[in-house]
């Protein structure tokens, strides 16, 4: 069996080792532009170039090694028709979790305000605020989002979430639906975005939809920086209406320099961190999935590209 690799980092060595670890019959072979792919029967990508997608089609499926997928299905009608499977979880919900209940520990402690004080030199107790009342609202209830609100409900926030087709998960209110969506936002004062990018969600969160969060919520983005307008979410920071926002993620990565969000004290950046690929896991669960295909079996999260996630 050989197993095309490709990263857009160029880092395919520690894949091909694990690989080798993980499959020992299989063989890997290193993606090249302009040099010669001999046949394989999978192959395991991350931001595939459209050259690659030729090699693409000769393959039996396309695994990603990260969860989100618009980074293939932007291709459109160019990509070939062959089964792709993404990630599920491989640990990244463990580290979303994490991240967000930083965040949103930060906010509800007023850690963010206590720091610009002490910028100043200022020693200014605030005042408590009530956790019953500092609702934390997560768009997206799907391999990630799930593990990140049991994360914020262990905590004793109250939390909601929202999803295209209906959920009933235990201690948790559930919304779905673009007609749900404006009464979810009303009543959430951390709003989490954990949705896949595709036409629908593609700037989901406009001017009209942020403004709908009650004054002084805060935005925490972990998903995919389209989701977002930018330029609104700015103004209503700078409005005062949304207090403060996590991104992780931006329309155009790396973050240009310059770029207004780098200079707005309210808005903390990371670079695309609050969920990594564990090389080790991602492995595992490729070859697994790699093993049930070979033995005609189905496998788990296959991407339904009419859906777009
Ligand atoms: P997933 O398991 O596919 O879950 C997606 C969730 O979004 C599902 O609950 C789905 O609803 C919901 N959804 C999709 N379209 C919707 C719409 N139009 N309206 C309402 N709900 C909608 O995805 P995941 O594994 O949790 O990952 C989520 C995203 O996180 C990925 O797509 C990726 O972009 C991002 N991510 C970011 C990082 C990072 O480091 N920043 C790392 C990993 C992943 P249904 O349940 O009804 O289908
Ligand atoms: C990272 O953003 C991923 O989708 O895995």
């Amino acid at each position: 069996m050989r197993i095309l690799l490709y990263r857009s980092d160029g880092d395919t060595g520690p894949w091909a080792e694990d690989f080798a670890a993980a499959l020992p019959h299989a063989e890997t072979v290193a993606w090249r532009e302009g040099v010669a792919t001999p046949p394989c029967d999978y192959a395991a990508v991350w931001a595939p170039p459209p050259a690659m997608l030729a090699d693409l089609a000769r393959v039996k499926a396309v695994f990603l090694m990260g969860a989100g997928v618009d980074g293939l299905l932007k291709f459109g009608d160019a990509l070939p028709d062959v089964p792709i499977v993404r990630l599920g979880d491989a640990g990244m919900g463990e580290q979303m979790a994490d991240y967000v209940l930083h965040a949103v520990l930060r906010y509800f402690r007023r850690f963010d305000e206590y720091a610009q004080q002490a910028r100043q030199g200022l020693w200014n107790p605030l005042a408590a605020r009530d956790k019953a009342e500092f609702s934390v609202g997560v768009l997206g209830l799907g391999k990630l989002g799930v593990p990140v609100l049991q994360a914020l409900r262990r905590q004793g926030f109250p939390v909601r979430g929202w999803s295209r087709t209906p959920k009933d998960l235990p201690h948790m209110a559930c919304y779905a639906g673009m007609e749900t969506l404006d009464a979810f936002l009303a009543d959430t004062r951390v709003l989490v975005c954990m949705l896949p990018l595709t036409p629908d969600t593609n700037n989901l969160l406009d001017r009209a939809r942020l403004s709908r969060l009650p004054q002084g919520a805060y935005l925490v983005n972990v998903a995919r920086g389209a989701l977002v307008a930018e330029p609104d979410l700015l103004a209503l920071i700078r409005a005062g209406h949304i207090a403060g926002a996590t991104l992780d993620v931006f329309r155009n990565e790396p973050l240009p320099a310059p770029h207004p969000f780098w200079d707005e004290p309210r808005i903390t950046i990371t670079p695309h961190v609050s969920a990594l690929t564990l090389r080790g896991e991602a492995v595992r669960q490729i070859a697994t999935k790699i093993r049930l295909l070979e033995q005609g079996e189905t496998v788990a999260d296959v991407v339904d590209r009419q859906r777009g996630y």
